[in-house]
């Protein structure tokens, strides 16, 4: 943001992590009432939601955001996003649930990918702002809990999912003693871009259609994969 020129005021309940930035151009507010009074557009990202409700959910800081735009990266529940709306409707502030695609590291260059829900308006107010975050800017509609359904479906549960899933794969081959290259090599080449991503665009039709035994798109139908499962878990007993 302040290699794009824009005027940056920053505050870390730790003040020492600030000091890069003020180094780079920005502002050091002394406390986050400082911080929220001196800008029009206010990015928070802190651990939780917990943390956040505390920090921003007070009405003595609520009320220096009236007629500002909020736009919160925490990592929430889409039902915690809905109540970041609620918030923001009460005290008239302009909100974006954003959510990051992304490592640190990513933030300001092409890699990063980042998810905005929330009024249109409020949106294109913001963009030319927040392109400055990152390459890939992606508005994904006004329902407020939507960045947080792709963030905990894509990142949350997905993730998560695929890892440990590769981990139990690991575990056969190495007892087989299978080479582990190749496992990794298969999956990363194989598995993952063709035979998955086939059927995670045919699911999206088959949850469409309501129907399961679905698998025109091109993957193969849920009891296909409870099969392979059923397999794979005869041969961990
Ligand atoms: N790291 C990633 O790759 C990544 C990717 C996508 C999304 N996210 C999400 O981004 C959020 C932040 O993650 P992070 O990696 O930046 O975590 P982090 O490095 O641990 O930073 C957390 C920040 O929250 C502040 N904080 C926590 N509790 C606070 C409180 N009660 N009052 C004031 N400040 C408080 C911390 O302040 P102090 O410095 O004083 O402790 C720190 O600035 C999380 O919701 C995470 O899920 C992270």
């Amino acid at each position: 943001m302040l290699a794009a020129g824009h005027e940056v005021t920053v505050w870390n309940r730790t003040s020492a992590k600030c000091a890069a930035l003020a180094a780079a151009g920005a502002r050091v507010a002394e406390s986050i009432s400082e911080a929220v009074g001196a800008a029009d557009v206010v990015i928070v990202c802190v651990s939780d939601y917990v943390a956040l409700r505390a920090l921003l959910h007070v009405p003595s800081v609520s009320r220096l955001l009236l007629g500002k735009t909020v736009v919160q990266f925490t990592s929430r529940t889409p039902s915690e996003a809905h109540e970041g709306g609620a918030w923001a409707q009460q005290y008239e502030i302009d909100y974006l649930e954003g959510a990051i695609f992304c490592y640190p590291p990513s933030i300001g260059t092409e890699e990063a990918t980042l998810v905005y829900a929330g009024l249109k308006s409020v949106f294109a107010a913001t963009k030319d702002l927040l392109q400055s975050l990152g390459g890939q800017v992606v508005y994904v509609g006004q329902a407020i809990g939507s960045s947080a359904a792709l963030d905990l479906g894509a990142v949350g549960t997905f993730v998560p999912g695929a890892v440990v899933s590769f981990l139990q794969g690991a575990a056969l081959c190495k007892a087989e003693g299978a080479s582990l290259e190749a496992y990794l090599d298969l999956v990363c080449k194989h598995a993952l871009p063709t035979l998955a991503v086939a059927t995670m665009k045919s699911s999206v039709e088959m949850i469409a259609l309501r129907d399961f035994a679905y698998a025109e798109g091109g993957g193969a139908p849920l009891d296909v994969w409870v099969g392979g499962l059923k397999l794979a878990t005869r041969a961990i007993d």
